[in-house]
């Protein structure tokens, strides 16, 4: 079957009101080649096709016939008759001003002749699991449903609509000098950074801030990055691809064991909020890591999120030559904005400035500097740190009830509790499942060469959607307890 692209008209459309011209769409259909007299049919069914395997997702608004018709090379009252027979079955609904729309439909309310079994089906975490939707509790992801889309939406559409064409052109490569300049200030008044717009540069988060860093380490000759014993593998993956070799550093009581980084030419840190164990790197191994002499990457992905009275700022402070600092707006907004920046020492510079490449779009950052530069950035930290401590304490009581209790949850978005070896670990991750509760533990973090020196689960409280935290909680404490 030919693949044809139906680009509905974008002027005005008399048909469908106003609004339909602003919700022209392209339209994919399957149909069979050539002329016929079946086409009326064959329209039909690639229509109630895309709809039911969900390619039309329901709202999705169609072209008006008149332009889908231009576009198939359609007499325009076949495709009106295919429009009305399709709103009869259900499939579709018209309204006047606005044009024919995917039928806003639940799978048990398809109408007769679909075939369920086509249908994409939710997720099942298999086992037995009690009614209702899988639930989430793995860290590394905040509660997306409190990314503040309205806000964010007035700060674009303001910004669009006053930032000169040049925007839309490739951004500099290091970013927007609005967006540099806005987060000196703020890293400096929230972080304690020291911060020159001339020395941050924006990624597309911190996992590419990590692979530029890398790649710029290498080109001058690193050989060796010393990395926590425990944190996420795609970070590693990430170092080695560029070339590095890793050497894995214990983590204690008081975070990272700095002293055995000798001999390493740079080292990859979490030190406000170690992850995922959630130490804070002690005050005197702060002064080692900024005495060391190598380059040290000081990862502050949740550094505005701590709830003791103790303030701890950027590492990179102590030592702005050797640190490279990175942040992210992963966990204060959302991960799919892409959006991170680096702080780089002079030396690192034009070695970092080199790797760059393609950057986030311009559009994004200029959004997220009216976003600082206008108060909405710090209302939403302020908003979501209350909420992720009430949260983080209504999990530490709720297994207080049991008799246990989770560590490192002075900061951040994440807590471990510690159970007594691997095995249980993934006895509690295989119990959870069962439960429709995805659970992650200490093992899947542990850098490859390091000793297993602890087991737990890695419990992300800042996931689950406010409204399914209860329940969220309720599952985790029913699988501790079984
Ligand atoms: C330790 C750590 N670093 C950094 C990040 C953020 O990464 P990115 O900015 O690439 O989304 C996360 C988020 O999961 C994290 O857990």
């Amino acid at each position: 079957m030919p693949e044809i692209w139906a680009k509905s008209a974008t002027e005005a459309d008399p048909e469908g009101g106003p609004g339909a011209a602003k919700a022209s769409v392209d339209l994919h259909l399957d149909l069979p080649p050539g002329p016929g007299t079946r086409v009326r049919r064959d329209l039909e069914a690639a229509l109630r096709d895309a709809v039911r395997t969900g390619r039309l997702g329901p709202g999705t608004r169609l072209p008006s016939s008149r332009a889908l018709a231009a576009d198939l090379g359609l007499a325009r009252n076949t495709v009106a008759e295919v429009y009305s027979q399709l709103v009869a079955e259900g499939w579709l609904t018209a309204r006047t001003g606005s044009g024919t729309s995917v039928a806003e439909r639940r799978a048990a309310d398809l109408p007769r002749g679909a075939e369920p079994q086509n249908l994409p089906r939710p997720p099942r975490s298999g086992g037995t699991h009690p009614p209702g939707p899988p639930l989430d509790l793995r860290p590394g992801v905040p509660d997306l449903s409190a990314f503040p889309a309205g806000a964010w939406l007035a700060t674009a559409r303001k910004v669009l609509a006053s930032a000169p064409r040049q925007l839309l052109d490739y951004p500099d490569p290091r970013g927007l000098p609005q967006l540099r300049a806005v987060l000196a200030g703020y890293l400096a008044r929230a972080r304690g950074v020291a911060a020159d717009p001339g020395r941050i540069v924006i990624c597309a988060g911190f996992a590419h801030g990590l692979a530029v860093t890398c790649a710029a380490l290498r080109s001058a000759g690193a050989a060796t990055l010393a990395v926590e014993a425990y944190g996420h593998q795609a970070h590693r993956d990430l170092a080695q691809a560029q070339g590095l070799r890793l050497r894995p550093l214990p983590v204690d009581g008081s975070g990272a064991v700095i002293g055995d980084a000798a001999g390493a030419d740079a080292a990859l840190l979490t030190p406000a909020h170690q992850f995922p164990l959630g130490v804070t790197l002690h005050p005197q191994r702060r002064r080692e890591a900024a005495r060391w002499g190598g380059v040290v990457i000081e990862d502050d992905y949740d550094g505005e999120f701590r709830y003791d009275r103790q303030p701890v700022g950027a590492l990179q402070a102590l030592a702005p030559d050797h640190v490279v600092y990175a942040g992210t707006a992963s966990k204060s907004l959302a991960p799919t904005l892409r959006l991170g920046w680096l702080v780089v020492p002079p030396r690192l510079l034009d070695a970092v400035a080199a790797q760059l490449t393609a950057g986030p779009s311009g559009l994004d950052q200029l959004t997220l500097a009216e976003f600082i530069d206008s108060g909405g950035y710090d209302r939403q930290i302020r908003r979501a740190r209350l909420a992720y401590r009430r949260r983080r304490d209504r999990l530490a009581a709720a297994v207080a009830r049991q008799g246990r209790h989770v560590t490192g949850i002075a900061a951040g978005l994440h807590a471990v509790l510690d159970v007594p070896r691997v095995r249980t670990e993934r006895q509690l991750i295989t119990r959870a499942a069962g439960h429709g509760l995805a659970l992650q533990g200490l093992e899947s973090f542990r850098a490859p060469g390091a000793g297993a020196d602890r087991a737990g689960l890695v419990i992300g409280y800042g996931r689950p959607p406010e409204h399914a935290y209860t329940t969220a909680l309720a599952r985790l404490c029913a699988v501790l307890d079984s």
